[in-house]
């Protein structure tokens, strides 16, 4: 590969230091990371040929030592060779068999407190579910493979969607094991190897995991408190030509934020002038803690919006319950996929999540007043506890997305670990694991599961930067 098609690859804002991250995160030291990213994401397969670091750095707008050194870390990791007189290739089997952990293998792991992963805790707050022979039987197809899903269950989404402002009919619905399982379909129907997918610049780790599988490329807007950038989208659409947008417009995640209803019509405004497929994720926005926008699939004429759902966060991940909702122009080519990848959900799951469908305002309610209750503990307690943490009330969800003042978060979380307490690192909500300031922690647990977890951090934070920390 030549010296501009490697620099095409690259993320634009490679070069850009990010918060906190200082002078000492030198130019050297991004580079090194912007290619590392090439490499474990696959755009750089093993045994691809590196250029000379002469034309990389002449490329890539840096001096050659910079170059040089970057190389060095790259090689001094195990991710390249070189040979005297052969030149640089990516090492083989790197992106393989060395991949940056995923996000499910970060979080889903127990390890002491876990307020790392974005889930409830337990099924307890179902209250009592059942399922007999007599509800297996009565299932249509008798046999069970179902690749749209249940008819009455598609039935009991589309009337939850149109409660939310949508038009859906039953028709419009494919079930599936889960959000995460809808957005793969989505990345697989519309995304190339090589495509350009736009998200914001902090986001879903599980999609960005996805787009990597993809071998596509995850591009990122700009965002404030408001919402994304309509501007910084804009610029996005018209420089990169992604196939594919991935936005959580109602509540965002990691950081629990609403998008504002003015902001939300102006970035539907874009989207419709551009008209690429946008997947709105709507996974936590039943649990808004606060009045939220509309849907974007409400608000866009003419950009084709799928918009996802899952009962994960209301009801409980071990469901394995969610679904995807494509406009028109998309349902054709979306369903033969899942067709093509998968022969259906879980039939006794589904039969079980037309139960929690009937309960299902009774069920939001309860969570929301569990989860307002939890946010305002583990607020106070962090307050108390980290004075030096900036943690803002989230919007809805499940989690605090906190600041700390370190340049990256990730050591910290560390030493967390070690102390008995697991959250999640910033880096994971970003593409390429750029340094990070903020940690991910989910206040979806018990009382005391919070209080004591909050001790565990106090105590990760004293021996991570000494007594005087606070
Ligand atoms: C924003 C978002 N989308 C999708 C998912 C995946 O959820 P599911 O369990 O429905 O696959 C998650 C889970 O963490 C999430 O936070």
């Amino acid at each position: 590969m030549n010296s501009s098609e490697l620099v095409k690859l690259l993320d634009p804002d490679w070069s850009a230091v990010s918060p906190g991250t200082g002078p000492g995160r030198n130019l050297s030291r991004r580079a090194a990371l912007a290619l590392r990213t090439l490499i474990t994401s696959g755009l750089l397969p093993p045994g691809a040929t590196l250029p000379s670091e002469r034309s990389l750095a002449s490329a890539m707008s840096v001096s050659r030592p910079t170059i040089t050194s970057a190389m060095d870390e790259l090689r001094s990791q195990g991710l390249i060779e070189s040979r005297q007189g052969s030149g640089t290739w990516v090492a083989e089997g790197r992106s393989v068999s060395s991949p940056a952990p995923t996000m499910a293998e970060v979080v889903l792991v127990d390890r002491g407190i876990n307020l790392a992963a974005a889930t409830p805790g337990d099924a307890s707050h179902l209250g009592p579910l059942s399922l007999d022979m007599g509800d297996l039987l009565s299932v249509t197809p008798g046999h069970g493979y179902d690749p749209a899903g249940l008819v009455e269950l598609r039935t009991a989404i589309a009337a939850h969607l149109v409660r939310r402002g949508g038009d859906q009919s039953p028709n419009d619905i494919i079930v599936t094991p889960g959000a995460h399982s809808a957005l793969s379909l989505c990345i697989g129907a519309l995304v190339e190897r090589g495509d350009r997918v736009i998200v914001a610049d902090h986001t879903y780790g599980g999609a960005l995991d996805l787009i990597s599988v993809a071998r596509a490329k995850a591009v990122t807007v700009r965002r404030d408190r408001l919402g994304i950038e309509p501007d910084d989208l804009d610029r996005a659409l018209r420089r990169h030509q992604p196939s594919l947008i991935y936005l959580m417009p109602t509540v965002h995640a990691p950081t629990g934020t609403t998008t504002s209803d003015a902001r939300l019509r102006e970035i539907a405004d874009v989207l419709d002038r551009h008209g690429v497929p946008v997947v709105a994720d709507e996974t936590l926005a039943d649990l808004a803690l606060r009045p939220t926008c509309p849907r974007l699939a409400t608000v866009c004429r003419r950009a084709p919006v799928i918009e996802l759902g899952s009962l994960s966060k209301v009801a409980w991940g071990g469901l394995r319950i969610g679904w995807l909702a494509p406009p028109a122009q998309l349902r054709r080519r979306l369903a033969h996929r899942r067709s093509q990848v998968e022969i259906g959900t879980s039939m006794p799951s589904q039969v079980l999540a037309m139960d929690v469908f009937e309960r299902l305002d009774e069920i939001v309610a309860h969570r929301r007043r569990a989860l307002t209750m939890a946010e305002r503990h583990m607020r106070e307690l962090l307050s108390t506890h980290l004075p030096r943490w900036e943690v803002d009330q989230p919007d809805g969800g499940l989690c605090h997305w906190v600041r700390l003042p370190l340049g990256d978060s990730l050591p910290f979380v560390e030493t967390a670990s070690r102390c008995g307490v697991a959250v999640m690192a910033g880096a994971m909500a970003t593409p390429g694991d750029r340094p990070d300031s903020h940690v991910r922690i989910c206040f979806d647990r018990t009382r005391s599961e919070i209080t004591e977890g909050v001790v565990r951090l106090e105590s990760a934070w004293l021996a991570h930067t000494g007594a005087d920390a606070n």
